[in-house]
């Protein structure tokens, strides 16, 4: 069986690499420099070796490529773009219909067209058949699915084999082909009734986790009110083997999933009448946190940042990993710089963002910590500023939430 995987980032690479061992795969993508690397066997992704890529090529079971007429002979496609919000924070299906786009024109026989990309519900049913049917020169009677992407890149404990995975098909044969796909390299295939119940599935695992991180943000500026620590009161909570769950705070949520996929329920939501308060004010907790981060730094530091200069150590979003998207730094660095300081920031896994490079982890006055590798010594962080703010929770003995 030959696979097409559109979309060869964090979702698309990963499951072109477990696939892989199994079938054949063309990945597909529109970014010519992506498709160049991954074809000399380098991966851009953490989690997936490119060890494993060269592996691939040299047994003739992956290739990538920008061709869309590469796709003419697959016979499942797997769809894996970005879905993120509009500047006016909708949700934006452009990729999507760039995808659909590629298979209607690419593809005219029958296939199995299976959705990971994180969508509201309803989208395979009312958005991609549809949008695939539209851009396809005859009528072909394509089987769809879903099955929700859940990787967390760079997590080694779960991965594709060991994370139970959902899935729904449009028709019952849909939903039996996606089972055989998954069933070769997934320990546990969850079937739900519909398609809906599957993307509302994904929508909401991210939300739960969205609304108990503004909790915890909200929890954390009132403990610190109160005068109590935030880390010791969480520890004592968390003595309760039941009906508790610990979160942490934090200066924000990034990625490009828990702050983007809550939008996408709550959108679908209003659209139907039902409330989404809950939600919005979640996403706007988290939002409003990097400025909380900034106004305490602030008024710990003599009620002025004017000329001071700050050193922000992590600018990924998240520890071990170089994905900038929706990062918290970015706008803790924005209200710092709003307040007259004069902000570098360390971050030797990231390297490069924004055209600049990664400043040493020293000199500082200031160094606030919003995401904490691995690899960076507790020891050098202390040492970088005579005042350390860490968001964390990680470093003994500084300022933080
Ligand atoms: N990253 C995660 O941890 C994660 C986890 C679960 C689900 N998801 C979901 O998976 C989907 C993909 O996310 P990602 O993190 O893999 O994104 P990504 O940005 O890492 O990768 C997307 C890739 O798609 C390519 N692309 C964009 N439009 C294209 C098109 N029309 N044709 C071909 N290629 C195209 C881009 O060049 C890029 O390489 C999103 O819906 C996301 O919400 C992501």
């Amino acid at each position: 069986m030959k696979v097409a995987v559109i979309g060869q980032g964090y979702v698309g690479l990963t499951i072109s690499a477990f696939a892989g061992q199994h079938f054949e795969v063309v990945g597909f993508d529109n970014n010519q420099k992506i498709v160049d690397r991954l074809n000399s066997g380098v991966s851009h992704i953490e989690g997936v070796e490119s060890a494993v890529i060269q592996q691939l090529i040299k047994a003739s079971r992956y290739r990538a490529t920008s061709e869309g007429r590469e796709l003419g002979n697959v016979d499942l496609v797997v769809i894996a773009v970005p879905t993120p919000l509009t500047p006016d924070r909708k949700p934006d299906l452009a990729y999507i219909d760039a995808a659909c786009k590629t298979i209607g024109e690419n593809i005219s026989r029958p296939v199995l067209v299976i959705n990971e990309s994180t969508s509201f519900p309803g989208t395979l049913r009312s958005y991609i058949k549809p949008a695939i049917e539209k851009y396809s020169k005859e009528k072909i009677e394509h089987l769809y699915a879903i099955s929700p992407e859940r990787v967390d890149p760079g997590r080694g404990d779960f991965n594709q084999k060991n994370t139970p995975r959902l899935f729904a098909g449009l028709t019952p044969e849909a939903s039996e082909k996606t089972r055989d796909f998954y069933s070769k390299f997934c320990h546990e295939l969850v079937e739900v009734s519909s398609p809906e119940v599957a993307e509302a599935a994904k929508l909401f695992e991210n939300t739960f986790r969205q609304v108990n991180i503004a909790l915890v943000n909200e929890f954390a500026q009132i403990a610190h009110s109160l005068g109590i620590s935030v880390y010791e009161t969480l520890d004592a909570a968390n003595t309760k083997p039941y009906g508790f769950m610990k979160f942490t705070p934090s200066a924000g949520v990034g990625g490009h999933c828990i702050p983007v996929d809550p939008t996408y329920l709550a959108a679908v939501a209003e659209e139907h009448g039902a409330p989404a308060t809950f939600i919005r004010r979640a996403n706007e907790v988290n939002l409003e946190m990097s400025k909380y981060v900034a106004d305490r730094i602030q008024v710990e530091n003599g009620g002025t940042l004017e000329g001071k200069s700050v050193l922000v150590v992590g600018v990924a979003y998240k520890p071990n990993v170089a994905d900038v998207r929706e990062t918290a730094a970015e706008p803790v660095i924005e209200h710092l710089r709003a307040r007259g300081a004069v902000v570098s920031w360390h971050d030797e896994v990231v390297g490069t963002w924004k055209g600049a490079t990664s400043s040493p982890l020293a000199g500082a006055e200031i160094s606030v910590v919003v995401t904490k590798h691995d690899s960076v010594k507790e020891a050098d962080v202390i040492a970088s500023a005579p005042y350390v703010f860490d968001t964390t929770g990680k470093i003994k003995g500084v300022h933080g939430l």
